[in-house]
């Protein structure tokens, strides 16, 4: 039957409104049923955990009223939160990143039964790729799954502004960090690559490139840390190791484009769309493109008391690339 821990488990996450982790840890009590000999129980169990499940309540879930922290003082000016309602199912993904994101999903809900057996949840992501492809709405998306706030520091800005006082400035932050638990997002993280300095600032870069670093490693925290770049080639390959995880995000596959656009096109009339045509008008186009493209293509269709075409389509996709691209 049921460990102290797995009613520990059960108790807390109804306590904090987390389903998921609520049904896992319902779940694994089956699991043990069942290997101890009691697979009626454990069946029932299954089915009564599969029922409920289906029940459409994850956006609901989602929107409960999270307790709301506001960084105050000088933090204020250095992280900004937010309580995102997005949730991965928001996002087109491939099957690989999908998955990804899904288990650190999981690891996180289910991070005191992973501690009490001595393993540590996922929590330091490095997210790469082209911009426009999803790294800052998947932040959203993991603090929307996980109902924590998200926080957000720019880097690039932090450091123009504070130069001398940054090392400070990050010792705060990860004070913030290991007091309330949340998703941190330091975007545009190759604000901190050597490379991109000029003249007297090297110097003051590698300094705080090296006190993030230092930060990183020692942060004992239940926090996430998801870092994101769209220039991972100017990355230090220290930060590397500093993530347990360097997720990549590619350009969308043609199939992701489609849905990519179907998705946004969902609440308006739309003609019958060729969509082999849009897919290869889709080409080399970000996910941030396809969805103003498709926005384009939508107000247009709107104002013109039409339906959207295929025709709309290409012409807005075009209309987004660049004459680089070309
Ligand atoms: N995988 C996705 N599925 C659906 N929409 C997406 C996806 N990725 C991006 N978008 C759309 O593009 C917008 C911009 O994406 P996002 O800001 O996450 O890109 P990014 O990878 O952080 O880009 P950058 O490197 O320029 O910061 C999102 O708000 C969303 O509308
Ligand atoms: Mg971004």
């Amino acid at each position: 039957m049921a460990t102290a821990d797995q009613v520990k488990a059960l108790v807390k996450s109804h306590a904090e409104g987390d389903d998921e982790r609520f049904y896992a840890v319902a779940l694994q009590v089956a699991a043990r049923a069942a290997r101890s000999g009691h697979s009626g129980m454990a069946q029932e169990l299954r089915d009564l955990v599969d029922s409920l499940r289906s029940r459409p309540t994850s956006r609901s879930a989602a929107r409960r009223p999270t307790l709301v922290v506001q960084p105050r003082g000088e933090l204020a000016g250095l992280l900004a939160v937010t309580y995102p309602e997005t949730i991965l199912a928001d996002l087109v993904l491939d099957e690989r990143l999908q998955a990804r994101l899904y288990r650190v999903v999981l690891e996180q809900r289910q991070r005191d039964v992973l501690v009490t057996q001595g393993f540590a949840p996922e929590r330091r992501l490095l997210l790469i790729g082209p911009p426009g492809t999803g790294k800052t709405i998947t932040a959203r998306a993991l603090a929307g799954e996980l109902r924590l706030p998200l926080f957000s520091i720019r880097l690039d800005s932090l450091i123009t502004k504070m130069m001398g006082e940054t090392a400070a400035k990050l010792r705060l932050i990860f004070d913030a960090l290991a007091e309330t638990r949340g998703v941190y997002l330091f975007d545009e993280v190759d604000a901190l690559a050597g490379e991109r300095a000029q003249g007297n600032d090297v110097g003051e870069i590698r300094r705080v490139l090296n006190s993030f670093l230092q930060f990183l490693e020692q942060d004992p925290s239940d926090s996430l840390i998801v870092a994101a770049s769209n220039h991972p080639q100017l990355l230090d390959r220290a930060l590397f190791r500093r993530f347990e995880s360097v997720i990549e995000y590619p350009l969308p596959s043609p199939a992701v484009a489609q849905q990519v656009i179907r998705n946004r096109l969902a609440s308006v009339p739309i003609g019958g769309i060729d969509w082999k045509t849009v897919r290869d008008a889709s080409r080399s186009h970000s996910h941030a493109e396809l969805t103003m493209a498709a926005e384009a293509a939508a107000k247009a269709a709107i104002l013109t008391d039409d339906k959207v075409t295929t025709r709309g389509l290409v012409d807005a996709l075009s209309d987004r690339l660049t004459d680089m691209d070309r």
